[in-house]
C-alpha cells in the first residue's frame, strides 16, 4: 500500500461523542478508498489552557477540572475512566516538581495529547483496528536552531524529508499519533508551540510522503479576515500555499504558520476541512492556486505585538550600528519579525503571542540595547496584515483608508520585498476598525467570484445560534418619533426600555459584584433614577455631579456614590469624604500634601496600569502621555503614606479609557490590580473602570459581553474574597439616545453637497473632536432610496461644525426631520452654548 493520507483533528474536534464518530467515519472511509491514514490529534479543548496555568500556579480546583473533563469524555465515548489512571498519576508527579526543568515543562504541556490520545485510540479500537505511533520516536527536533532555549523545547521545529525506512517499517493501515508533542536528538521531551499539532501533521506528511493532509476543524476553511469581527468576511475556497503562510504567519487562526511550509516544499496539497460538514469543500491549498494578478486575499489580524524603537545619531552614515543591534536580538535569542528604518531611527517588532517571551529576559533586551541607543518601547499594539499578490499596485485604493486614520497613531507601515504583505502596526483597540475600512474597500467592493467563495454570514445563515440583527428601537418608533418632532427640534430623545435592556446586560456578567453607572456619560434625572432603581451605584467627577445625583435620588446612600475627581481643588475631597461618598485618589500629590485632612478615612486608589485603550486617544486615560493614575513607581510611597495618616486603602481602580471593544482590556486591567495588592493588605474591592464600547453599526462585532463574563469568572473563582466592581457609562445610555434636528438649508458646490441642521456641535461635538462616527438617517424619508451624497452640517461659526462627512442620502428638503443615532451618551453631557446657541432640548421616551 503506498498512499498515505495524514488527517488531523484540533481540539473542539476531539471533545465530544459526536465529533468521534466523524473521526471513525473519516478514517473508514479512507481505508476504503485504499489509503493508509495516520490520523493525528490535538488535546480535548481547554486541557492545555489549563496545564498553561498550572505551570505557573499550582490550583487543585484546576486539576479537577482537566480530570473532571477527561473522566466525562471517557464516560460519552463509553471507554473505561481506569485509562485515565495512569495518566492522572504521572500529571500528579510531574506538578509535585518545585521547579519543573524546560523539558519538564514541555512533559507537562503535552500531557494533555497524551491523555486524549489514550481515550481516543481505546474508542477507536472498538470499531477499528488502530495502532498507535510514539511521537517522541517520529519526530526528531532540529539539532541547527539558534532561538533561545525556551523556544527550542516549548516551541521546537524539525528538519523533515521522506523517510523510506519509515515507511517501510508501516504494515497496518491505520495509525494514530498525538500531536503537539516531539523530542530532542536526546529523547527529551518538546513541543512543538501552542496549536502545534497542525505542524506534527505537516511533518508527518513528509516523513510518510503523503498523498494529502487534512486538517479537521471547527471552522469551514480561510476566511479573507477573521468572521468573527467581520462577518461579510469570504471563504477562500483554494489558495496558494505562499498566500495562505502571509495570512497563517500573520495572524490567520485556522493553520499554524509552520505547518504549511513542509507540505508547501513537498508539494502535498492541504485541505482545511469542516468537522461539522464533513462533504463541504473548506479551503484546499496548493501551488496550482498562486495568482499573479494584483489583488489582497485576506486581512489579517495579530494583538499583542511590542515595538522597539531604537533612536541613534550614529545610525546615520555610519556602517556597523544595524549590525551590533542586531547582534543584541541575536545573542538574547529574540527572533524580529516587522523592521522599519529612517535615518535615525529603527524601529522592530517582536510578536510576543507567539514567542515566548519572558519579562526578565525583556527587561535584559532592553537594557543592553539601551547601551548603544535610545529605546522607546509600545506594548499593546496590533498588526494588520494585507496579504496577496502585487499589493503595491493597489496603492491608490489602500492609501485613502490609511489616510482617514491619520488621527490616530500609525506606528509602522512595512512591506515585504516580495509585495506578498503590507502590515500597519496601531493601537490594538484601533485594530478592528482599521481592518474593517481595509476589507470593504479591497475585498467586498472588489469581489471576484473567481478569488472569493460565500460570505461567513452566507454560510452561517438558518444554521448559527448568532442572534438575529434587531433593528434599533427608532426604526419602530419612527411615526411617533415624526410626531414628537412636529412639537419641538431639536431634541434628544432617550428611550428608556433600551437603558433597562442595557442594564440587564450588563448586569449578566455574573462575577461583578457592584456596577456603578458613570453618571458623565448622561446626567438626565430620570436616567439616573432608572439606574439606580435598578440596583446599580453612581460615579461622578464634580460637585456638579453629586448634586445631581443627590437631588435625583433624594434616598441614595452616600456610599454607593464614588467621586473620582482628577486635579480638583482640595476642598472637593474634604466635602466628599465628610459626605460620605468613596473617594478615588488618583495622585500622589493628594497623600503628600492632604493626607492629614482625609486622616482615619477609608479610600480607593486608581492606580495607572501602564496602557491606555479606547476610540480615539483623547479618551485613553492611562499610560504615559496620560494624567490619570498613580504611577507604578509611587505605589510604595502611597501605601507607606495613607498608613502613617491611618487612611485605610479598601480598594485599587483603574480605567484605562473609553469605547474598547476587547475583553482582553479589563483582563490587563484586573491582573495588574491583582499584582498590586500585596502593597495594599487591606483593600478588598477590585474597581476595573468602565470604557465598555457599544456597536456603533449594525455590521459591528460589538464587544464580546460572554468573553468578559467568562473571563471575569474564571478570575473570581481564583480570587473569591475581591469584591469586583465596574463603571460603565457609554454602555447604558448611548444606543438609547437620538437627536433629531430639522433641515434648515441644502446647498451644492460642483459636486460637493451641505445639508444644514438646526443645531451642530453645539449639541454633539464627537464628530468634531473624536471624528466619531455616527449613523444619520432622513427619518421623513426613511423607506426612500439614496440618491445623493452630502455632508450633514450644524449652524455654527467653525468649518469643524460637521455632524457627518459625505453621507448617502435620500432627496434631502428643507424641513426634514434627520436624525443622529446612539447620542445617549457623551451628547447632551457635552454640549455647549456656543454662539449663544441653546442646545438640544431633552425628552425621555
Ligand atoms: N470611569 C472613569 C474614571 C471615567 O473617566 C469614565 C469616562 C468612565 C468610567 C466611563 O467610561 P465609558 O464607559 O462611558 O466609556 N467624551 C468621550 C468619552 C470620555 C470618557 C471619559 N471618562 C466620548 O464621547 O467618547
Amino acid at each position: 500500500m503506498n498512499n498515505s493520507i495524514v488527517i488531523k483533528f484540533g481540539g473542539t474536534s476531539v471533545s465530544s461523542l459526536e465529533k468521534w464518530l466523524v473521526i471513525s467515519d473519516t478514517i473508514k472511509k479512507h481505508v476504503e478508498t485504499g489509503f493508509r491514514v495516520f490520523f493525528v490529534h490535538s488535546a480535548a479543548n481547554g486541557i492545555t489552557d489549563r496545564l498553561q496555568i498550572l505551570l505557573k500556579h499550582k490550583q487543585d480546583q484546576i486539576i479537577e477540572e482537566i480530570k473532571h473533563i477527561l473522566q466525562q469524555l471517557a464516560t460519552d465515548l463509553n471507554v473505561s475512566t481506569d485509562i485515565l489512571n495512569t495518566e492522572f498519576e504521572k500529571l500528579d508527579n510531574l506538578l509535585q516538581l518545585p521547579q519543573p526543568s524546560l523539558h519538564q515543562q514541555a512533559e507537562i504541556l503535552a500531557w494533555g495529547e497524551v491523555a486524549t490520545h489514550q481515550l481516543g485510540l481505546a474508542f477507536l479500537q472498538q470499531s477499528i483496528p488502530v495502532t498507535s505511533l510514539d511521537p517522541k520516536h517520529i519526530l526528531i527536533s532540529s539539532a541547527h536552531d539558534n532561538r533561545n532555549n525556551s523556544s527550542r523545547v516549548l516551541s521546537a521545529k524539525c528538519d523533515v524529508t521522506k523517510n523510506q525506512t519509515l515507511i517501510d517499517s508501516f504494515d497496518q493501515s491505520v495509525y494514530s499519533m498525538p500531536g503537539f508533542v516531539a523530542s530532542d536528538p536526546q529523547q527529551n521531551t518538546v513541543v512543538l508551540g501552542r496549536s502545534g499539532s497542525d505542524t506534527s501533521a505537516a511533518y508527518l506528511a513528509v516523513l510518510v510522503n503523503a498523498e494529502r493532509l487534512e486538517i479537521w476543524t471547527d471552522v469551514h476553511g480561510i476566511f479573507s479576515a477573521n468572521p468573527h469581527a467581520i462577518p461579510t468576511a469570504r471563504l477562500l475556497e483554494t489558495i496558494g500555499y505562499q498566500e495562505a503562510r502571509e495570512i497563517a504567519a500573520s495572524g490567520g487562526k485556522v493553520l499554524h504558520p509552520r505547518s504549511i511550509l513542509p507540505v508547501e516544499q513537498n508539494n502535498i496539497p492541504l485541505h482545511i476541512k469542516y468537522t461539522q460538514q464533513p462533504d463541504a469543500a473548506g479551503t484546499v491549498l496548493g501551488h496550482q492556486y498562486s495568482s499573479t494578478a494584483p489583488r489582497v486575499r485576506a486581512i489579517s489580524t495579530r494583538h499583542n505585538i511590542t515595538l522597539i524603537s531604537m533612536e541613534s545619531m550614529s545610525m546615520w552614515h555610519q556602517a556597523g550600528f544595524l549590525g551590533s543591534v542586531f547582534d543584541i536580538y541575536k545573542q538574547l535569542g529574540f527572533s524580529v519579525d516587522l523592521i522599519s528604518t529612517a535615518q535615525t531611527n529603527v524601529t522592530v517588532s517582536l510578536d510576543t503571542a507567539d514567542n515566548i517571551i519572558e519579562e526578565n529576559s525583556f527587561n535584559t533586551l532592553v537594557e543592553h540595547l539601551s547601551r548603544v541607543c535610545q529605546v522607546e518601547v509600545f506594548k499593546n499594539c496590533s498588526a494588520v496584515t494585507l496579504v496577496g499578490y502585487r499589493i503595491r499596485a493597489l496603492a491608490d485604493k489602500i492609501a485613502p483608508v490609511i489616510s482617514s486614520f491619520a488621527d490616530q497613531r500609525i506606528y509602522m507601515i512595512t512591506q515585504s520585498s516580495k509585495d506578498l504583505n503590507q502590515t500597519i502596526v496601531v493601537d490594538q483597540d484601533q485594530a478592528d476598525k482599521l481592518t474593517r475600512a481595509l476589507h470593504d474597500v479591497l475585498i467586498t467592493q472588489a469581489y471576484q467570484p473567481e478569488d472569493f467563495g460565500p460570505t461567513w454570514q452566507e454560510l452561517v445563515k438558518g444554521n448559527s445560534p448568532q442572534p438575529q440583527f434587531t433593528p434599533p428601537w427608532w426604526q419602530s418608533h419612527r411615526m411617533q418619533l415624526l410626531k414628537l418632532s412636529e412639537q419641538k427640534t431639536p431634541c434628544y430623545v432617550y428611550h428608556m426600555d433600551t437603558i433597562q435592556q442595557q442594564i440587564d446586560h450588563l448586569k449578566s456578567i455574573r462575577a461583578v459584584d457592584k456596577i456603578h453607572y458613570a453618571c458623565k456619560a448622561n446626567a438626565h434625572p430620570d436616567i439616573l433614577r432608572l439606574i439606580h432603581a435598578n440596583g446599580l451605584g453612581l460615579e461622578t467627577v464634580s460637585p456638579g455631579e453629586i448634586n445631581r445625583v443627590m437631588q435625583a435620588i433624594p434616598e441614595i446612600a452616600p456610599d454607593e456614590i464614588l467621586f473620582t475627581p482628577n486635579f480638583a481643588p482640595k476642598q472637593e475631597y474634604i466635602d466628599a469624604s465628610r459626605q460620605g461618598l468613596n473617594i478615588t485618589i488618583d495622585n500622589l500629590f493628594i497623600l503628600q500634601h492632604w493626607a492629614s485632612d482625609l486622616a482615619d478615612t477609608e479610600v480607593i486608589l486608581r492606580l495607572d496600569p501602564g496602557h491606555g485603550s479606547g476610540h480615539h486617544r483623547y479618551v485613553r486615560t492611562a499610560g504615559e502621555h496620560s494624567k490619570f493614575g498613580i504611577h507604578h513607581s509611587e505605589l510604595e510611597q502611597a501605601a507607606m503614606l495613607c498608613k502613617q495618616h491611618n487612611i485605610t486603602v479598601k480598594g485599587i481602580h483603574a480605567h484605562s479609557g473609553s469605547g474598547i471593544l476587547n475583553y482582553e482590556n479589563w483582563q490587563r486591567i484586573i491582573q495588574y490590580l491583582t499584582d498590586q495588592l500585596n502593597v495594599f493588605p487591606d483593600a478588598y474591592i477590585v474597581n476595573i473602570g468602565g470604557g465598555m464600547g457599544i456597536r456603533e453599526n449594525p455590521g459591528d462585532a460589538g464587544l464580546n459581553l460572554q468573553a468578559l463574563d467568562e473571563m471575569l469568572l474564571e478570575f473570581k473563582q481564583r480570587h473569591p474574597h475581591i469584591h469586583i466592581w465596574i463603571e460603565p457609562g457609554r454602555y447604558l445610555v448611548a444606543h438609547a439616545g437620538i437627536l433629531m434636528a430639522k433641515v434648515t438649508q441644502t446647498k451644492w458646490k460642483n459636486s460637493k453637497g451641505y445639508i444644514g441642521v438646526e443645531t451642530g456641535m453645539n449639541s454633539l461635538i464627537r464628530p468634531a473632536l473624536y471624528g466619531a462616527w455616527h449613523n444619520i438617517v432622513n427619518l421623513s424619508k426613511f423607506d426612500q432610496p439614496n440618491t445623493c451624497t452630502a455632508s450633514i452640517v450644524g449652524p455654527m461659526c467653525e468649518s469643524g461644525d460637521i455632524l457627518g462627512v459625505d453621507r448617502e442620502m435620500p432627496e434631502t428638503q428643507y424641513g426634514d426631520v434627520l436624525m443622529i443615532a446612539n447620542t445617549g451618551a457623551y451628547s447632551a453631557s457635552m454640549a455647549s452654548q456656543y454662539n449663544l446657541r441653546q442646545p438640544a432640548t431633552e425628552i425621555i421616551f
